[in-house]
């Protein structure tokens, strides 16, 4: 299996299967929601387009943020411990600053679109294991279109673990992993955590970290005009 590691979202890898991985927070809350019992998670890129699928879906929570702060009459911001308990909807409308666009556009790039976190880190390595694929690509969000240390964390993390023929980005990923002594140093280190830092929102950062406690793998079912459907 070929693993290569797309350190920002301007690279725009496209394989088989692709891991989009946004752990701070975006595809660690979507895996939340649906382990919760949300049946899916329509992803926007824009604010608007969420509100307005929002309306035509009815039944349905609004969730997400941008620059970390809740959205203005969502119901919902983007802290995974929001999506804990009983689901407020079968279906949630999300959008965030930088993980539900990658999203849209790697569905657009890959056969397989997988969403990688953390809390799901052994379910997804079992998950891209069983596809069989020979060539996957494992898609980082950062921030604001710059690389990000919390993504290419776990980018190094699911590289190591799946191993076979790493190219030299999936060993660049790999070395920082392997930099950090825990999890949450490396999540700290980053500026999606610097972002959370000292706001109520910090301990996401801690709860981000926690590994392979969720045994769900979210993954990209179909588009919806121009959102993409999670589920699991
Ligand atoms: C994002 O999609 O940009 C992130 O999940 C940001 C956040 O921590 O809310």
């Amino acid at each position: 299996m070929r693993i290569r590691v797309a350190l920002t979202p301007a690279e725009q890898l496209s394989a088989p299967i692709g891991v989009v991985i946004d752990v701070l927070r975006a595809t660690t809350t979507i895996a939340q929601a649906l382990a919760s019992g949300y049946e899916r998670v329509i992803c926007t890129t824009e604010v608007d387009e969420a509100r307005a699928i929002a309306v035509q879906e009815g039944d349905c929570a609004l969730g997400g943020e941008r620059h970390t702060v809740k959205i203005e009459g969502f119901d919902f911001g983007n802290s995974p411990t929001e999506y804990l308990g009983t689901p407020a909807a079968r279906t949630l409308i999300f959008s965030t600053t930088n993980g539900t666009p990658l999203l849209v556009s790697a569905a657009e790039r890959c056969e397989t679109v997988l969403l990688g976190s953390l809390a799901t880190l052994d379910a997804v390595v079992q998950a891209v294991r069983a596809a069989g694929a020979d060539d996957v690509v494992l898609l980082c969000a950062g921030v604001l279109g710059e690389l990000a240390i919390d993504d290419v964390y776990v980018a190094g993390r699911l590289a190591e673990l799946l191993g076979g023929d790493l190219c030299d980005s999936a060993w660049a990923a790999v070395h920082l992993a392997r930099s950090f002594p825990t999890a949450v140093a490396a999540l700290d280190a980053s500026q999606s955590g610097r972002n959370l830092h000292g706001s109520v929102l910090e301990s996401d950062i801690a709860w981000c970290a926690r590994e392979s406690h969720l045994a769900v793998v979210p993954r990209f079912a179909r588009m919806i005009g121009t959102a993409a459907e999670v589920t699991l």
